[in-house]
């Protein structure tokens, strides 16, 4: 091999050998000891659109709202869940609807690292322009095919036989390639755009398995779990709730964010008795009122379910109304009438609302069946004094409900008023590969409640301390440390400063807090024993032994 020879075929493993480290980098992320770059202007972060921090005292009304679901929920016998935010796209999908805005427009769903690859690996015209463009090609595709081995190895990708013969074929390609290139064919050639060409074709051979989404919602990693966990083992029904973060690459606006919060509970078994539905309503509207929010709507509505005698009919005859006057309606809707015409009836704007009212009606086309479930679901509701208003259009954006269908508005919200929705689901959980389950369900938009509630005036007061110890001298010190510890393990909230503070700088940061009362604690009321508590909001002051200290505090 000449010298030429040799350096040319040195930069090539040079090269394949920062694609391989540059590949592993982004998989583990970037080292700890990296140190910004002097040349790189520093950057003020910030959340990124449609998320947010919550801080405190905010967050206290976000902890008083969890808290108080998880009292009532507790006493309708409700069990809290909690799922992966990560879940495997084709559970969305197939659960939510792949034609609706949820799955089809706003999932956060990761490329996988070698569908990256290989999206690249598409630029073959490209690489057969010159030398260091074929050399960077056939890095991408050695590169690739080291992967795929691993990953298939790792067990991280499916073993099918197409999968192994697929890699096989692709290894035996890039050693192939690269004993042409060290042989010197280092220019774009036919026969290169063969080899390429055919590398290209193998990697879209290859199945990658199932992608990864940030849940959207909590009801299908639910059902999901149920038939993971073999819950229908369990005494019927299974009543689970959950609470968390959601991802919806939606436009922000207020009442609307791209992570939010959910709070909410599915009812899961073999029973779908009215008073089921009815009973999670009344729990979710005695939540709502221990919360205090006041002001909320209730409607309800009954989409029946898709049989020919039920709302695959009545979708039919939708359809056929709606193509009557699809002048008269904006491009979203006119789009709908094929895709979905139920959302039609959704619509909110303002030049379509007189043509929706003249549409048939549902509840007209409804089976007996479906027609007696909801009767006596507006029953049961009455029996539990639960208020409702009925609405014909609530038909919900996502595809799994059928039957009972619920939504609440709250005062304050603007355009995005609905602070709860839900509904039945039967039928879900054999869709995704159960058993036969029926199930209904409801999720609150957490933001929206707190906003509502801030809203009317209902948001927590700023939260201070009980206690502020004001603290002179290192024997002073040392019983402040031990009054800290005794006081808050009778559940007072104590701030201890650090470093030693003049009584005069120490009330003032008291007040700063929002302290209820400053311990005083100097040589002297150590020497005395006779502590010092000063009530902050009027200054006054009275001595106590450590004792009778925890007694007036906590009679308070
Ligand atoms: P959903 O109507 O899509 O239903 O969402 C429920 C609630 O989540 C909405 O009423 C709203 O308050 C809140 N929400 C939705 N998107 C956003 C957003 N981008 N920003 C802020 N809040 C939002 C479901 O998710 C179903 N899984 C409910 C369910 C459970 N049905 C049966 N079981």
């Amino acid at each position: 091999m000449s010298d030429q020879e040799k350096a040319a075929k040195r930069a090539q493993w040079e090269e394949i050998n920062r694609a391989k480290a540059a590949a592993k980098q982004r998989e583990q992320g970037t080292p700890d000891n990296l140190e910004p770059r002097a040349s790189v202007t520093q950057k003020q972060f910030q959340a990124i659109r449609g998320s947010r921090d919550l801080l405190p005292p905010d967050t206290a009304l976000w902890n008083h709202v969890e808290q108080t679901a998880r009292e009532v929920f507790g006493t309708f016998g409700f069990g809290e869940v909690r799922t992966p935010v990560i879940e495997s796209t084709e559970l969305f999908a197939r659960s939510i609807g792949g034609e609706t805005d949820v799955v089809s427009k706003e999932m956060y769903t990761f490329p996988d690292e070698l569908d990256f690859f290989r999206q690249n690996l598409r630029t073959i015209s490209e690489a057969m322009q010159d030398e260091g463009r074929l050399n960077r090609y056939l890095n991408l595709v050695v590169v690739f095919s080291e992967r795929l081995k691993d990953a298939l190895n790792a067990n991280r990708l499916p073993q099918t036989e197409t999968n192994l013969d697929v890699s096989q074929q692709l290894a035996d390609l890039s050693s192939e390639a690269l004993g042409r290139w060290n042989n010197g064919k280092t220019k774009p050639d036919p026969e290169w755009q063969n080899l390429l060409g055919r590398a290209e074709t193998l990697v879209w051979d290859f199945d990658l398995g199932d992608k990864e989404s940030l849940r959207p919602e909590g009801t299908a990693g639910t059902c999901r779990a149920y038939i993971e966990h073999n819950m229908q083992q369990l005494p019927q029904p299974v009543k689970l709730y959950y609470m968390g973060p959601m991802f919806r690459r939606e436009r922000p606006q207020k009442g609307r964010y791209r992570q939010f919060y959910q709070i909410g509970a599915e009812v899961l078994g073999g029973a779908d008795a009215p008073a089921i539905d009815a009973e999670l309503i009344e729990m979710l509207m005695t939540f709502f009122g221990k919360c205090g929010l006041q002001g909320t709507e209730l409607s309800i509505n009954s989409i029946g379910h898709s049989r020919d005698n039920c709302r695959r009919g009545y979708v039919a005859l939708l359809r056929t109304e709606l193509e009557k006057v699809k002048d008269k309606l904006g491009a979203d809707s006119q789009r709908r009438i094929e895709t979905n015409p139920l959302r039609v009836l959704d619509s909110k704007l303002e030049h379509e609302q007189s043509v929706i009212e003249k549409l048939p009606r549902i509840g007209d086309h409804l089976c007996d069946d479906c027609k007696t479930h909801h009767a006596a679901v507006k029953h049961e509701l009455e029996l539990r004094g639960v208020v409702y208003r009925e609405n014909w259009r609530l038909v919900r954006g996502l595809d799994y409900y059928m039957r009972t269908t619920f939504e609440i508005t709250a005062p304050g919200l603007g355009s995005q008023n609905a602070v709860c929705g839900g509904g039945r689901y039967d039928g879900l959980v054999e869709l995704l590969g159960g058993p036969p389950t029926k199930g209904i369900g409801f999720a609150i938009g957490e933001d929206r409640l707190i906003l509502s509630l801030e809203e009317s005036g209902k948001g927590a007061a700023p939260q201070g301390r009980d206690v502020y110890i004001a603290w002179m001298g290192e024997r002073a010190y040392a019983t402040a440390i031990r009054a800290a510890k005794d006081l808050r393990n009778a559940d007072f909230s104590v701030e201890l400063p650090p470093t030693e503070l003049k009584f005069g700088k120490a009330l003032e940061r008291a007040s700063k807090l929002g302290s209820r009362f400053a311990l005083i604690l100097g040589d002297n009321e150590v020497a005395d024993g006779q502590w010092t508590l000063k009530t902050l909001r009027d200054g006054s002051q009275q001595k106590l032994t450590e004792q009778a200290l925890l007694e007036y505090l906590r009679k308070l």
